[in-house]
């Protein structure tokens, strides 16, 4: 691997060691760049990125100690050499303490300094291809996971699918009802990653769909009474199959299973849960999935059109329906009505 230049910036406010360095540096191919004001040394480091090392050819002790701090606040990384001529130990610990790599009483051999130069510079490049090294290595991590994810959420999506096999019906319904409850978490003011949560949990709504018998799911008459109460159970099923893994998508998708068929008006099931007591998440997925429903055709019934559906929406707001919700959600009923426009229900 080919290693960039090594670069010095030499600070003094005395000349007295400017000979000495360059004598040492040149024959080593060592930059070196000159500056006699703090201003200037501070704004050299911040604007170039190449610097290496910084010389800072000082006496007052506690000037140093200043100027070594600034200077670390800004790059932790950065080599500091201190040339000084009159800091006893005591004052050399604290410019140790405070930063310092090293301390070159001076005056100072200019071979002995060319070979302390020599090492640090072989420091230096060691340590440039770990951080190359690491960078790289956090590029392949970054790479894994995110294909990681993508398997994730396409298995995900899979699993939706597999309660919509069943559910005839139903075409891209779980696809749009996860569109629909992500607008709504936006719209609240979720974060990226709660409205990237409802993308992918939503659809798993209905995943309980599994352990119910095609006789009761794809039934065109009334069900019975019995044959609802066993249709209900889709609630509980769905939550025993997603809840207890280490997947925050599967355990959202739980707590949406269980709680989409709560209404807030605590006459839902399976617990009838009141207001508050239904988890955000099943209250969101509640008007989604309904919106959905009415908008598309099942075997029981034609789709409405979206002002009957906005009517019965409306007049469900604090029945059915969280009413700050249900307010957000027409509000933005445009975009509810591209979503459908880009996920056309199946004819
Ligand atoms: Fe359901
Ligand atoms: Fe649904």
């Amino acid at each position: 691997m080919n290693m960039k230049k090594i670069t010095i910036l030499y600070y003094n406010t005395n000349n007295k060691s400017r000979d000495t360095v360059l004598n040492a540096a040149i024959p080593i191919d060592i930059n070196v760049t000159f500056t006699h004001s703090f201003q200037e040394l501070y704004e050299t480091i911040v604007s170039l990125d190449e610097i290496d090392i910084v010389f800072i050819d000082y006496e007052g002790e506690e000037e140093l100690l200043k100027i070594i701090s600034a200077i670390h606040k800004y790059d932790e990384d950065l080599v500091i050499y201190v040339l000084s001529s009159i800091l006893d130990d005591d004052e050399q610990i604290k410019i140790y303490s405070s930063g310092a790599t090293e301390y070159l009483n001076i005056p100072i051999n200019c071979h002995v300094l060319q070979a302390r130069l020599k090492n640090m510079a072989g420091l230096r490049d060691s340590r440039r291809l770990l951080y190359s090294k690491t960078n790289v290595l956090q590029e392949e991590v970054d790479k894994a996971v995110s294909i990681i994810k993508e398997r994730e959420l396409e298995s995900l999506l899979l699993l939706g699918r597999a309660s919509e096999y069943k559910d005839r019906d139903t075409g891209s319904h779980i696809l749009r009802v996860g569109r629909y409850s992500a607008l709504i978490m936006e719209k609240l003011g979720g974060s990226q990653e709660d409205q990237e949560l409802m993308l992918y949990s939503a659809p798993l709504h209905d995943v309980g769909k599994i352990g119910i018998p095609d006789s009761i799911l794809n039934k065109e008459s009334k069900l019975t009474d019995e044959e609802y109460v066993i249709m209900k159970t889709h609630t509980i099923k769905g939550y025993e199959i997603l809840s207890g893994t280490k997947s925050k998508y599967l355990d959202a998708g739980a707590i949406i299973a269980l709680s989409h068929h709560e209404r807030y008006d605590g006459t839902g099931y399976p617990k009838g849960l009141k207001a508050s007591e239904i988890p955000l998440y099943g209250r969101i997925v509640a008007i989604a999935d309904v919106f959905d429903a009415l908008m598309s055709e099942r075997v029981y019934k034609n789709s409405w059109t979206l002002e009957q559906t906005m009517d019965y929406i409306k007049t469900q707001a604090g029945i059915h329906f969280d009413p700050k919700l249900t307010n957000i959600f027409l509000d933005n009923i445009d975009e509810a009505l591209n979503i459908i426009k880009t996920l056309p229900p199946k004819l």
